[in-house]
């Protein structure tokens, strides 16, 4: 069971679209029993807030629907939760290691860095642009895909 967590700043743009992305993306694969996949935010802004409406209706043009999300906020012990904390932007990651202190086993990432890139996933909170996220969110999510078979089959 490999275990993510993506995170933004609130929880309600960009890490949910990651997480039903992902979702969709291995439940097709058929391997959807091997993840446990969550979203979190490292402010409090939105906390117990549904998905923003941007997000929702981007998603829903691929049927994938976001039935149930509200906003958590990241703790410490997630740190143990999980095996991949995954920020979207470099203010993110920034953020993470405030609320977990340290990254002794390297669980801490940005998501573009699984497309070989540096870039930061752009907040549509402030962009307006949600196909640009959901682009950019996709091409991380497949990149993050093939680093992990990669890795399991040796
Ligand atoms: P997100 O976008 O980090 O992608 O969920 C934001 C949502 C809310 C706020 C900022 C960014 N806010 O300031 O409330």
């Amino acid at each position: 069971m490999i275990k993510i967590l993506f995170i933004c700043l609130g929880n309600i743009c960009r890490s949910p679209m990651a997480e039903f992305l992902l979702k969709d993306m291995v439940k097709k694969r058929g391997s959807a029993a091997d993840f446990y996949i969550a979203s979190a935010a490292t402010s409090t802004y939105e906390i117990g807030n549904p998905v923003h409406r941007g997000t929702r209706t981007k998603l829903a043009q691929y049927a994938i629907s976001v039935a149930g999300k509200t906003a958590v906020q990241l703790t410490k012990e997630d740190y143990a939760r999980y095996d991949y904390l995954i920020g979207m932007d470099t203010a993110n990651i920034r953020d993470i290691m405030r609320i977990i202190g340290s990254d002794p086993q390297h669980k801490v990432y940005k998501l573009l860095q699984f497309a070989g890139s540096e870039r930061n996933i752009a907040d549509p909170w402030y962009t307006g642009n949600f196909d640009v996220t959901y682009d950019d969110i996709y091409e991380g999510c497949t990149g993050l895909l093939d680093y992990l078979q990669n890795k399991t089959i040796v």
